[in-house]
């Protein structure tokens, strides 16, 4: 896609939103993960607008993703909430990825909570807690800044060094102490999927300094970072990765560990979306 037709379809989404929330002007982007889109149901005074009827976005195809932004307040703070979210394993581009970060940001949305179900490398951590990402590390083999223009929406190069905002790091994990939520800290690995990995590739990863390990989020964050916009990233550990302990991971098992997760997920996100 050419910088051009991106922005303008970036413009054309971003006002289809608009005109469908009134005057709700969302500072917190909040993307809900596999299993944990009931916190949009927290969700005070909303406006709904599903993805399919906005302007180049696609539609979810994801178990449990219901797909469709809801916005509103959350904890006394306007948020526009991604009640699902677009992956690369439902045939969506990077673009096609990244397209409602950037239309989130034209909104004027400054900061993006990502969030998502995720395997466990690190053979400490626990299935039912959390962890706040520290860093990630980008296996899709895509990006989706390839092909703008080099001045286009945002500067060609950019760094990814503190991605995943140090003071919000801080912030995630004082809540959670402040509300005995456990939760670790470590580096994501994001992959395009639909396969879980073998046990071998979950090896390997360990090796690299990868501590859990899904198939979303790193396509969103580096779209987010590429137009100035804070990050904090949370995954729920909803199984040992492939391997670890024996464990042979299914989409079953994540949607069960994060329907018994649901009460703490939705107090550490408003708690942090409170002081935000
Ligand atoms: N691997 C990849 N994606 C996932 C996993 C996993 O173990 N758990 C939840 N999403």
């Amino acid at each position: 896609m050419t910088d051009n037709v991106l922005k303008a379809s970036i413009a054309e989404a971003a006002a289809y939103v608009r005109a469908h929330i009134g005057d709700r002007a969302p500072r917190i982007g909040i993307i809900l993960g596999s299993g944990l889109g009931p916190l949009a149901d927290q969700v005070e005074d909303p406006a709904y607008v599903p993805f399919a009827d906005v302007p180049h976005m696609h539609r979810s195809t994801a178990t449990g993703h219901v797909g469709r932004f809801v916005c509103g307040t959350l904890a006394g703070t306007p948020v526009i909430v991604m009640q699902g979210r677009l992956h690369g394993y439902e045939g969506n581009s990077a673009q096609d990825v990244a397209l409602p970060v950037w239309v989130m940001n034209e909104l004027g949305v400054e900061t993006l909570i990502t969030t998502n179900a995720a395997g466990a490398i690190n053979e400490n951590y626990r299935v039912g807690e959390f962890c706040i990402m520290s860093d990630h590390i980008n296996f899709t083999g895509r990006n989706p800044v390839v092909g703008t223009e080099p001045d286009g929406i945002a500067p060609r190069f950019f760094s990814m060094l503190d991605a995943y905002d140090p003071e919000l790091r801080a912030l995630a994990h004082r809540v959670a102490d402040e509300r005995s939520i456990p939760v670790e800290e470590g580096v994501y690995l994001g992959l395009l999927g639909p396969s879980f990995e073998t046990p071998a590739e979950i090896r390997a990863f360990r090796s690299w300094g990868a501590d859990t390990v899904a198939m979303s989020v790193v396509e969103e964050v580096i779209a987010a970072r590429h137009v100035g916009m804070r990050v904090l990233g949370i995954s729920l550990l909803s199984n040992m990765a492939c391997g670890v302990e024996s464990a042979n991971p299914s989409d079953e098992e994540v949607f069960e560990v994060a329907k018994e997760a649901e009460p703490r997920f939705c107090s550490l996100v408003e708690g942090i979306v409170a002081e935000l």
